[in-house]
């Protein structure tokens, strides 16, 4: 089958023949119709990010497909069927503290490079095999809008974290960093789910402004200062009311002052989630936790079961699909999707490769 191959970082992908996947028991093979391409795909293949990945290796974290062949565990799957590839991939032994890889982006710790060696290529490849329950049933598309119903991958993930936070619908939620692309699609779930306002703040005005424009009153956007002190208050104006939850999705280039901005603008007994990708010390004080019994988590990606949850919103309508700008490119052009995904990050534009 044909597959882009990640061989050295900095080096371009390489678009060749490599093995068909062989089929094992508990598995399924997956014939890839659109795969998601990270703005920060880029930052990753050059070694930037540091991920950890094992090269020579197919990269490719998710995507849309039909089932190709199917294990004899598999007692739902059909051949053909559509299904979300879900690159969250967790170790089945051990059902408390599993090990947990993103196929084809990063093993995410030392320990988890063993289930990375075995489930190694990811989606850019005409075929994936994945754990059965990586392959999760999204019913009958058109094989048209297999990209754009990728943007359940970009929408799952803020929405492990308000799951995580457990928002209520009425409740009034803060977004971190809601000019980004997984800011605004976590202000696009919290809409779904039923929050009564959105604090969405971030440096870029235009998309501020689009922002409520596009979601209307229950969104009210902060424009972040850089002064602690003042973008909290203006967060706390904005909502104006005590914030039950704060979804963090910032990125590493981004301060830890600006995510301490916003978790100190929960209310007493609030709840914070941490999503983004900071990666120094974020100092919270410790006897206003206590005190006023702050809740504050990390969260990666969502649990296995949210994502029927939310075909389930898009299916009826909570959640609408057409808002999202997708650009598609085939697999023979993955390095240049890989720059027009750099060059067009943010808010609901995707780009996609379609082997
Ligand atoms: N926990 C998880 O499961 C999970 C999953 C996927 C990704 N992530 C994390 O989520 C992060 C955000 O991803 P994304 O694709 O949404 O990023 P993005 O589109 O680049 O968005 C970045 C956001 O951060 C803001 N920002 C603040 N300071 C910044 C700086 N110095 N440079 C760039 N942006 C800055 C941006 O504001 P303006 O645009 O207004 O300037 C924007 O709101 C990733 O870096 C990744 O680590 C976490």
């Amino acid at each position: 089958m044909k597959a882009a191959v990640l061989k050295a970082f900095g080096s371009p992908l390489s678009v060749e023949s490599v093995p068909d996947p062989v089929l094992g028991t508990g598995e399924v093979i997956v014939d890839v119709v659109a795969a998601g391409m990270l703005a920060y795909a880029r930052d990753v293949f050059s070694g930037k990010r540091q991920y950890l990945l094992e090269l020579p290796i197919v990269p490719g974290s998710g995507g849309i497909g039909r089932v190709r062949a199917i294990g004899p565990d598999a007692t739902r799957l059909s051949i053909g069927d559509w299904v979300m590839i879900d690159p969250t991939i967790r170790g089945r032994d051990d059902a408390v503290a599993p090990d947990i890889i993103l196929q084809g982006l990063t093993a995410g710790t030392p320990e988890a490079l063993r289930l990375q060696r075995y489930y190694h290529d990811g989606a850019f490849a005409e075929r994936v095999r994945v754990p059965t329950e990586n392959a999760v049933p999204i019913g009958a598309i058109d094989p048209a809008d297999a990209g754009r119903w990728f943007a359940l991958g970009r929408l799952l993930v803020p929405y492990g974290g308000l799951l995580a936070g457990r928002l209520l619908a009425g409740e009034t939620l803060l977004v971190n960093g809601a000019t980004g692309a997984f800011g605004s699609a976590g202000v696009m779930a919290g809409i779904a789910m039923g929050a009564a306002r959105i604090v969405a703040t971030g440096r870029n005005a235009a998309v501020l402004a689009e922002l409520e424009h596009r979601f209307g009153d229950r969104v009210r956007t902060v424009t972040m200062s850089g002064s602690e002190e003042d973008d909290r208050r203006n967060m706390q104006r904005a909502a104006g009311g005590p914030v039950d939850i704060v979804l963090d999705l910032l990125p590493p280039e981004a301060s830890a002052s600006w995510v301490r901005a916003a978790a100190l603008a929960v209310r007493p007994y609030g709840r914070v989630v941490l999503m983004g990708g900071i990666r120094e010390d974020v100092a919270l004080p410790y006897a206003w936790m206590m005190r006023y019994g702050i809740e504050v988590r990390g969260q990666w990606m969502y649990p296995r079961d949210a994502i029927r949850r939310l075909v389930g919103m898009v299916r009826s309508g909570q959640i609408r699909l057409d808002g999202f700008t997708v650009t598609e490119f085939p697999l023979d052009q993955v390095n240049e999707a890989v720059a027009h995904a750099a060059a067009n990050a943010g808010p609901f534009k995707m780009t996609v490769v379609r082997p």
